[in-house]
């Protein structure tokens, strides 16, 4: 009853407005004021405040909240229990992200349990929303943290010992903000309460867009990974020594780079050098050391291993020719995910038909997927731009995302 007096008093205000509102409260977290974009790494004090927006998200809801032994915040309606419908996705972002990947699928599962709620929608199975921990792998290099260690694809003492660009552990940073690292680790008592997971998101592309509809259902996620490209050199004077006589590793990298675009190009393939540290980055210096991070994508597993042996033998090529050490190293693999078929069958035939789409981003649903049936939706993003602070959608689309959401949740909690 306190529940339905609560959510009555909420939707005298329209979704939009409520929607605006939510919105709002969490727009301020973690935002650089220059560039307009979110630094909101794991277990930061961003983070932490993070948290504390979820969880009075769930207490003005009077949804159960706890946050489980691997970082991940759930909120409950009804008792948490097996079977249950669960949808949500992450609070973190990459640095200088953008205010949707991630936080608009917590925004809203909470608003489409409000959606349920005012229709007094009697769901049969408890509903949960989720915030996954470290998703985007911002800060300790290891993507979708959280959910690889609820489903027992990441080693907790792996998780443990990562370290950020500081050469703080996770283990540590977790301690420094008051979380117990020791209990890290598969947690198949939290995985059998899932019965089904739905992850909203925004889209990170540009298919919407050109089907002209608000919202599509996700088909599979590229299998994708990260390398640790490592160019050792000599550290000399730039201005006395002799170009024949230098042993500088920005040469092969750069050689790398150009090489791995031509590669991806011909393979149908996206290979990014996003993070680049040069030792000791001094301008006079010729380095001595580059370490260089490789994000490569593609439809295939197959074509992703080809494209990796490819710049792999390119950078040894380049290295042997500039006299420098090249080390390749994996540092994390996902492979191709299919999406359960028959989710999102019943998913479309609840919205009526809607487009379905493959990504090339990474998402805890495609970690959750390899062991519940999962499905993502995808809400509209004018420019197609993500991981940047120019990453949009609009209100109404946002709030057309909520009323799908919803009308596939009570679907899955009520038949
Ligand atoms: C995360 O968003 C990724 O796809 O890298
Ligand atoms: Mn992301
Ligand atoms: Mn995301
Ligand atoms: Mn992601």
């Amino acid at each position: 009853r306190a529940v339905l007096t609560v959510c009555d008093g909420a939707m005298e205000e329209s979704l939009d407005r409520r929607f605006a509102r939510t919105w709002t409260a969490l727009g301020g977290i973690g935002r650089d004021r220059t560039t307009g974009g979110y630094r909101r790494a794991a277990w930061t004090p961003a983070d932490l405040e993070l948290r504390t927006w979820f969880a009075d998200q769930a207490a003005q809801r009077e949804m159960a909240c706890e946050q489980d032994r691997n970082g991940n915040l759930w909120a409950w309606w009804g008792t948490p229990a097996a079977g249950a419908v669960v949808t949500g996705s992450h609070l973190d972002s990459v640095p200088d992200g953008g205010a949707y990947d991630g936080p608009l699928g917590v925004v809203s599962g909470f608003l489409a349990v409000d959606e349920l709620r005012a229709r007094r929608v009697e769901p049969a199975r408890p509903i949960a929303v989720v915030a996954f921990s470290d998703e985007e792998g911002a800060r300790f290099g290891v993507a979708c943290v959280g959910s690889r260690l609820l489903t027992g694809a990441l080693d907790p003492d792996r998780a443990r010992g990562l370290r950020d660009r500081d050469g703080l552990t996770l283990a540590e940073a977790m301690r420094r903000a008051g979380a117990d690292p020791a209990d890290l680790g598969r947690d198949d008592e939290a995985l059998a309460r899932i019965g089904s997971f739905v992850e909203l998101h925004v889209e990170q592309g540009q298919a919407l867009v050109h089907s002209a509809e608000p919202v599509g259902v996700a088909t599979a996620i590229w299998p994708h990974g990260r390398w640790r490209c490592s160019f050792e050199g000599e550290a000399n004077h730039a201005g006395t020594t002799r170009l024949q006589d230098r042993r500088d590793p920005v040469l092969p990298f750069a050689s790398t780079v150009l090489a791995a675009r031509g590669l991806a190009e011909r393979a149908g393939a996206v290979a990014t050098f996003g993070r680049v540290e040069v030792s000791p980055n001094g301008t006079n210096a010729i380095p001595s050391r580059v370490e260089a991070w490789l994000d490569g994508r593609a439809p295939d597993d197959a074509t992703v291993a080809d494209l990796v042996a490819g710049i792999t033998a390119a950078a040894e090529r380049a290295g042997s020719l500039h006299g420098t050490t090249v080390r390749v190293t994996q540092e994390s693999w996902s492979p191709v995910v299919d999406f359960d078929a028959r989710l999102r069958d019943r998913i479309d035939a609840v919205l009526g038909g809607v487009p379905a789409l493959p990504t090339g981003a990474g998402h805890d649903a495609g970690v959750l997927a390899a062991r519940v049936p999962t499905a993502m939706l995808f809400v509209r993003n004018p420019t197609g731009v993500s991981h940047s602070p120019a990453e949009h959608a609009t209100a109404d689309d946002c709030t057309a995302g909520v009323r799908a959401l919803a009308a596939v949740l009570e679907d899955l909690a009520c038949r």
